[in-house]
């Protein structure tokens, strides 16, 4: 792709053009953090709205039964196991990725007892090793989480494994594993696998069913759309899910919750991993933002993705690699998610730098700027612009300025 021109056609002829106008993007900025924070999606203030003034307002507590908030989670479940290629009945919106990955461990770890090794790569999402972590502490039985690099990981898969944690997209080189050859392998070793799809759900094709994995764990808050903070997911294979007890005994997940018996009893199926009351408006949000994706083929997403992928890297190698910004993660396309990011001298500052031009990504320590191509939204120009407004801060030093060089909160 060599010209900006050539990019203006490739939108015209984009077979996923029209997905753009289900969003409500701010005029004149190009938003390449979608794998962060997604857009608003149309309607859902609007449904939003409903929930607040007519639900709650009044129909009050009525609500519970009369507009369904009560199975909410389970219902948008089955709308997402369609998007990560799972059977209705498997997957729950619920709680945070944090919370689910401790439920789903803590879960796992009791299928495998005289196991004792939870295995993860050094690219895994920190708050995924946290939980293993904090787990782990709280059971005080010897286990213990043993780190690889990603590439060692399929060797590391042994007989003493008990859980295999991985998140299938790393977030930062964006390098994708191969979760049907890793869970196989698992598996032939008898242990468990949890994927963590925050970087896959809403970007790429995923098969849960077809790779036959035990279980995963997602949020909703980046391709998916569905909001600051918004209800995570988690999935379990059907064979497993009345095998095994979340350790969070909470009242949703028990077989009778309005009987209020003072002894858990688990519930059968997938709602058996629910705990305690879910936040209905988050719930009812995204809801309303999985309707964008209701005629989507994520096949197509993918094509796109990798087209822009392939364009974004080109272009900022080209212009940008005087300056030392360099590609992080596989130049194969097929082995990458949808997020690119480079490591880039002043990396911080220079991101500050583009966004006040109104070209968002954000920035990851120590020295990577990282940038997210969400298809449905995403414009080739738009990838061609933020290349050429990189290389302008760049070749300018527009990065150079006090206020960027001083780290915000949130990077
Ligand atoms: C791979 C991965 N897992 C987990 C999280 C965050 O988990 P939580 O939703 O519990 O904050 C992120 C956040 O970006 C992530 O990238």
């Amino acid at each position: 792709m060599s010209t900006r021109e050539a990019c203006l056609g490739l939108d015209r002829d984009d077979p996923l053009r029209s997905c753009r106008d289900r969003f409500i993007i701010p005029e004149g900025t190009i938003y390449l953090d979608g794998n962060s924070l997604g857009v608003l999606p149309r309607g859902v203030a609007e449904r939003l709205a409903t929930t607040v003034k007519d639900e709650w307002a009044h129909s009050l507590i009525t609500s519970w039964n009369d507009h369904s908030w009560f199975d909410l989670p389970r219902r948008i479940g089955d709308r997402l196991a369609k998007l990560i290629g799972a059977p209705a009945g498997t997957v729950v919106a619920c709680d945070t990725i944090s919370i689910n990955v401790f439920k789903l461990l803590g879960a796992a770890l009791r299928l495998r007892p005289d196991r004792r090794i939870v295995l993860s790569d050094t690219g895994n999402f920190p708050t995924d090793l946290y939980m293993a972590q904090g787990l782990i502490d709280f059971l005080g039985q010897s286990h213990r989480l043993k780190l690889v690099e990603p590439e060692d990981v399929e060797d590391a898969i042994t007989e003493e494994i008990a859980v295999v944690l991985l998140t299938e997209v790393d977030y930062r080189t964006s390098r994708l594993h191969d979760m049907k050859a890793l869970t196989r392998k698992a598996h032939d070793r008898g242990a468990l696998v949890i994927w963590d799809l925050a970087h896959s759900a809403g970007a790429l094709p995923v098969n849960l069913e077809g790779c036959e994995a035990d279980f995963a764990v997602g949020c909703t808050y980046k391709y998916l759309n569905g909001g600051p903070g918004a209800p995570a997911f988690l999935y379990v294979r059907k064979d497993l899910q009345d095998r095994i007890v979340s350790p969070l005994f909470g009242w949703w997940s028990h077989a009778r919750p309005f009987a209020f018996d003072l002894d858990y009893r688990p519930a059968e199926g997938i709602i058996r991993q629910q705990c305690g009351t879910q936040a209905i408006l988050a719930m009812a949000a995204l809801d309303a933002a999985l309707d964008v994706w209701d005629d989507v083929d994520m096949h197509e997403v993918r094509a796109k993705s990798l087209a822009q992928s392939e364009l974004f890297i080109t272009r900022v190698e080209t212009l940008c690699g005087k300056h030392g910004v360099k590609l992080v993660g596989p130049r194969d396309m097929t082995r990458r998610g949808s997020h690119v990011s480079f490591t880039c001298p002043q990396g911080y500052a220079v991101m500050q730098a583009l966004i006040a031009d109104k070209v968002i990504g954000d920035f990851r320590a120590p020295d990577m700027i990282r940038f997210g191509l969400t298809p449905l939204y995403t414009r080739f120009v738009d990838v061609w612009d933020a290349a050429g407004r990189l290389h302008a801060i760049l070749e300018e030093r527009g990065w150079n300025r006090p206020e960027w060089l001083e780290q915000k909160a949130v990077t």
